[in-house]
C-alpha cells in the first residue's frame, strides 16, 4: 500500500460507481421513458454502461488495492465487462441492420469500436501474460506499464464514446448531458488515474 493520494485510492468504495454504472445505463436504455423489452437498442446503452462503466472501473478500482486475490478478480470483472461489450455491441448491430441502417457512421461508434478492440486485446494479453498463476511474462514491468496505461485509456475512450452517444441523443438538453457526464469526470480521477 502507498502514500497520500495513492493510498486513498486504494481505498475508494466500489459500489458508487457500480451503482451509477448501472443506473445510468437503465435510464439511458430508456429515451422514450418505459423499458421496451422487445426493442434490440434497449441493450445497447444498457449493457455498455455495465461493461465499461460498473465492471471496468470496479475492475480497476478493485487492481489497486493489489495482492494476489484481487488480481484475479480484476482479470473475472474484465472477462464479465468483455463479454457483456459484446453482447452491447451485438444488440446495436441488429438494431442497424433491422432497419436497414449503415454501420460505422458516427464518431460515437468508431470511439466505441476502438474501445471494444482495446478490450479483447487487453483481455487476451491479461490473461496470457499477467495472470498470477499462469501469466508468461507477469514479472515484465514493460508489459505492466504497457497494459496498465492502454487500460485506462480504452476505459476513458468508452466513457467518451458513451457521453457522445447520449449526448447525440439529447442534443439541446444540457442539463441531462452534464448530469450523465459528471459523475464519469470525477469517477475517472478515482479509477483511472
Ligand atoms: C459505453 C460505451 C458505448 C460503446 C462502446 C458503444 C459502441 C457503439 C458502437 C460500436 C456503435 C456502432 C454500431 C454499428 O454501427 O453497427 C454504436 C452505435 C450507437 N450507440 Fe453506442 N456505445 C456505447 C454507449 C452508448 C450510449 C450510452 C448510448 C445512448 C444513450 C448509445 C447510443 C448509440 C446509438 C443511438 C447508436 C446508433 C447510431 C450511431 O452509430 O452513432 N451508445 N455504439
Ligand atoms: C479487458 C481486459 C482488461 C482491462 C481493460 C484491464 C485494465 C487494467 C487497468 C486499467 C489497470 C491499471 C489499474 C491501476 O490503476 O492500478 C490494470 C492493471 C493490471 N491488470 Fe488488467 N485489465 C484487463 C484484463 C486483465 C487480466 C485478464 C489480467 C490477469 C489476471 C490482468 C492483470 C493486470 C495486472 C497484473 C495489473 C497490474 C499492472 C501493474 O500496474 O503492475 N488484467 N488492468
Amino acid at each position: 500500500m502507498g502514500t497520500g493520494k495513492a493510498a486513498k485510492k486504494t481505498q475508494m468504495p466500489v459500489w458508487p460507481i457500480f451503482a451509477w454504472g448501472v443506473a445510468a445505463g437503465v435510464y439511458a436504455s430508456m429515451p422514450s421513458g418505459t423499458w421496451k423489452w422487445d426493442v434490440w437498442f434497449t441493450y445497447h446503452p444498457s449493457a455498455m454502461m455495465i461493461s465499461f462503466v460498473a465492471l471496468g472501473a470496479s475492475a480497476a478500482l478493485v487492481k489497486k488495492r493489489g495482492g494476489y486475490e484481487n488480481t484475479k478478480l480484476h482479470g473475472t470483472l474484465m472477462l464479465a465487462s468483455t463479454l457483456l461489450a459484446g453482447i452491447g455491441w451485438y444488440a446495436i448491430y441488429r438494431n442497424k441492420e433491422l432497419f436497414g441502417k449503415p454501420h460505422l457512421t458516427s464518431w460515437h461508434a468508431w470511439l466505441g469500436l476502438a474501445a471494444l478492440g482495446a478490450y479483447g486485446l487487453l483481455f487476451a494479453v491479461g490473461l496470457v501474460a499477467l495472470h498470477p498463476d499462469i501469466g508468461v511474462k507477469k514479472t515484465s514491468k514493460v508489459l505492466r506499464w504497457w497494459h496498465k496505461w492502454g487500460g485506462r485509456v480504452a476505459t476513458a475512450l468508452a466513457w467518451v464514446a458513451a457521453v457522445v452517444g447520449f449526448n447525440n441523443m439529447h442534443a439541446s438538453d444540457l442539463v441531462r448531458q452534464g448530469l450523465f457526464a459528471s459523475p464519469l469526470l470525477v469517477a475517472s480521477y478515482f479509477s483511472l488515474l
